[in-house]
């Protein structure tokens, strides 16, 4: 594999890991305001986001290449009203498209087909963290002001379930 995309794809299993950090901590926020249904949500995302490292780890396993750990960093961000990790979020994930879309022009440059198509899902699955991301902001700003209204969106929000990722390497 071309070195730089291995470095990326490498580089890029820490700020999964990160992201995986920085959702838990928002469900760390939401569980101590008393929204269990808000921390329910984040608790998966942090757990979708460990996936996404993981799949990473065997993609560079599969093909070879030594995976290399390094610290994760603390998430830093400080929430103060009950939208600031909702947008904190959506300003990560943004983040992360810009990220993924680096790797992907690398492979591309790089003739690394592979990577390419391994990348596509996470082309895919990105579009889908930002419109979760967006939606949650729509449905705070519509709902969050009022008392019942945030009850019952906390209750949506407990029903969200854990799935593994549909991408099998
Ligand atoms: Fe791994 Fe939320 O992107």
């Amino acid at each position: 594999m071309n070195d730089k995309v291995s470095a990326l794809l490498n580089d890029q299993i820490n700020k999964e890991f990160y992201s995986a950090y920085l959702y838990l901590d928002i469900a760390n926020f939401y569980s101590q305001k008393g929204l269990d249904g808000f921390a329910n949500w984040y608790e998966i995302q942090a757990k979708e986001e460990q996936d996404h490292g993981m799949l990473m780890y065997q993609y560079l396993h599969n093909n070879g290449e030594k995976v290399t750990f390094e610290a994760i960093a603390k998430p830093d961000k400080t929430f103060e009203t009950l939208m600031d990790p909702l947008e904190a979020g959506l300003e990560h994930e943004k983040y992360v498209t810009s990220l993924i879309n680096g790797i992907y022009e690398a492979a591309q440059k790089a003739q690394d087909f592979r990577t390419t198509q391994f990348l596509d899902w996470f082309i895919k699955e990105q579009g889908e963290e930002e419109k979760n991301s967006m939606d949650l902001i729509t449905k705070m700003e519509l709902f969050g002001d009022d008392a019942r209204s945030l009850y019952m969106l906390n209750s949506e929000l407990a029903s969200r379930a854990y799935s593994a990722p549909s991408l099998v390497l």
